[in-house]
Formats: C-alpha cells, sequence, structure tokens
C-alpha cells in the first residue's frame, strides 16, 4: 500500500525546515494559503478561467477539463490548499504563476464550492455569481493578407474543424459557453474588418489554446488568410 500520508507529513516536515522545493501535484506545501472567499472565486473565474473551462465549469471539449462533477478532482486534491496551490501553480495555462495566494484560494473556494463540498448555501450562491466572460480585446493592426475568394472554401473547412468548438457551427460564438465572440450573424464583433485586419489577428492569437491537434501560433499564414476570407464572406 502507498504511504500517501507519511509522505505528505514528511513534507511538511521538510517545510518547517525551511526547505520549500515544489514538485509534482503531490507534493505541495501548505504555505500559508488563506481560506478563500468563493463569490471572489466565481467572479475570477468568470473573468479568467471560463475561456478554457466554460462559463459554468463544465468543461469545453477539446479545450479544458470540466471543474463541476469530478469526484477525482478532490481525490488528487483532497484539501482546499492544494487545489489553491495546483492553481497557483499551473493556471492559467496560458500565463501560470500570474495569480496571487489570494486569488488563487479564492479559486479553490470557488470550485470546492461549486462541487457542493461547503454546503448548498454556498453551492447556490457560487452559482449565481458566475458571470459572462470578458469582452474581447481590440483588434491588431491591419497586415497585408490579401487571399483569393477561391480559399474560402479551405477556409470553411479548416474552420469547422478547429474554430467552431469554440465559435459555434454558425459563427454564433460561445458555443461549449466558451466565451468566445460571435464571427458572423447578428452579433457579429468583427463585421466591417478587412481581410487582413482578421488574418494577422488569426495567426497571432487563434486558435486561444491547442484545439484538435492545432495549437495557438501554427497556422500558417495560408490557412489564416483562406480563414479571414471565409469569416469576412460570412459577414457580407
Ligand atoms: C488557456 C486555457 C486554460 C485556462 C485559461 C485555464 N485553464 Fe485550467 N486547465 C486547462 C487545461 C488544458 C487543463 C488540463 C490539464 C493540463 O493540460 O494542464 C486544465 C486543468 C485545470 C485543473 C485541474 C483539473 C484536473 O483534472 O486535474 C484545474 C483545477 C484548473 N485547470 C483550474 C483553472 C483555473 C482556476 C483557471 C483560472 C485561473 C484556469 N484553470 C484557467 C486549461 C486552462
Ligand atoms: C478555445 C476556444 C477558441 C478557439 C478554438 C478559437 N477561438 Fe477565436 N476567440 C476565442 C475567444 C475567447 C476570443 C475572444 C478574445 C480573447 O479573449 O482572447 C476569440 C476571438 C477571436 C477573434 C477576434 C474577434 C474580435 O474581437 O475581433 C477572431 C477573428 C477569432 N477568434 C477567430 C478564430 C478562428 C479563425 C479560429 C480557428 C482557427 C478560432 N478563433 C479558434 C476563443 C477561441
Amino acid at each position: 500500500m502507498r504511504m500517501r500520508w507519511p509522505l505528505l507529513a514528511a513534507a511538511l516536515g521538510i517545510l518547517a525546515a525551511g526547505c520549500g522545493q515544489q514538485q509534482a501535484t503531490g507534493g505541495f506545501h501548505q504555505i500559508s494559503y488563506p481560506a478563500g472567499n468563493p463569490v471572489a472565486g466565481a467572479k475570477l473565474f468568470s473573468t479568467t478561467c471560463a475561456t478554457c473551462h466554460g462559463s459554468n465549469a463544465a468543461g469545453v471539449s477539446g479545450v479544458a477539463p470540466a471543474l463541476v462533477g469530478r469526484p477525482s478532482l478532490f481525490t488528487l486534491y483532497p484539501h482546499q490548499w492544494q487545489l489553491a496551490a495546483f492553481i497557483q501553480t499551473y493556471m492559467p495555462k496560458t500565463n501560470p504563476g500570474s495569480l496571487s495566494k489570494q486569488q488563487a484560494a479564492d479559486l479553490a473556494a470557488f470550485v470546492y464550492a461549486l462541487n457542493g463540498k461547503l454546503g448548498p448555501a454556498a453551492k447556490s450562491e457560487v452559482a449565481a455569481s458566475l458571470g459572462r466572460p470578458p469582452a474581447p480585446p481590440s483588434s491588431p493592426p491591419p497586415s497585408s493578407g490579401a487571399g483569393l475568394t477561391s480559399a474560402i472554401a479551405a477556409g470553411q473547412s479548416l474552420y469547422q474543424r478547429v474554430c467552431a468548438v469554440c465559435h459555434g457551427t454558425n459563427g454564433e460564438g460561445n458555443a461549449n459557453n466558451s466565451g468566445a465572440p460571435a464571427l458572423w450573424g447578428p452579433n457579429s464583433v468583427v463585421k466591417g474588418q478587412s481581410v487582413g485586419q482578421l488574418a494577422s489577428f488569426i495567426k497571432a492569437n487563434m486558435p486561444l489554446v491547442k484545439t484538435n491537434g492545432v495549437a495557438p501560433g501554427s497556422l500558417t499564414q495560408q490557412q489564416a488568410t483562406d480563414l479571414a476570407q471565409f469569416i469576412a464572406q460570412q459577414n457580407k
């Protein structure tokens, strides 16, 4: 049998001795994480985590796992401070280490509360505090992307494979609760943008995270232009 608690006790002993080397998830040390405020955590989740984990923390297929309804999460992190330490070390995945201890503790409290671990009242309170993800940033300056109209079909098939996971098969946005904006239709946020503007934004920023095998920054200029042609066409 594995000696989980003796090891943890040993880890805490090492910490007490003043040696704070951090290892993998099991080896986090309880270094004074505050209790955490679940409602503050819910608000921070909406602005910082929902893009990948979904606005209701239900996960986004192909992007990030659910943080609700997964008992294994609490086997991995049986104490709130352990979850806080994981979050502070590894999340948000695009900018790990950017959260304060207080923020990580608030987020861990939020995850615990949302899963009913802090009682039914806390659960409904945090569920009600979940807001909408932040508005998208303004567009970067235009570039010289000039594609052919015949690229639209290529852009369409790439869009459905990689972008529709978040932006929706009909460009309506917020697919899988991703918080991604609409790219065409009545709520389009890119209406009026040129193909060059769209292509340079897409090349630099999309997909937001690795999606169906396509990593951020890995699209070629041609692919970005094809996608931009397709999206611009849908906005006409
Ligand atoms: C850019 C996408 C992205 C963002 C933003 C993000 N995560 Fe994650 N998160 C992931 C992915 C992907 C995983 C799966 C593990 C991995 O690949 O590191 C994950 C795993 C986790 C896990 C562990 C789940 C498990 O099964 O062990 C927790 C907890 C978590 N994230 C919390 C957060 C919190 C809290 C935030 C906001 C501060 C956040 N994440 C922001 C992508 C993201
Ligand atoms: C994992 C989810 C996700 C995927 C996959 C994804 N996006 Fe996005 N996209 C977002 C989010 C969220 C935003 C809002 C900006 C932000 O928060 O960074 C966004 C913003 C955009 C915008 C900018 C809209 C504006 O405000 O000007 C464009 C254009 C865009 N995405 C195109 C694409 C294309 C093309 C693909 C496929 C290659 C793609 N996205 C894949 C989540 C995603």
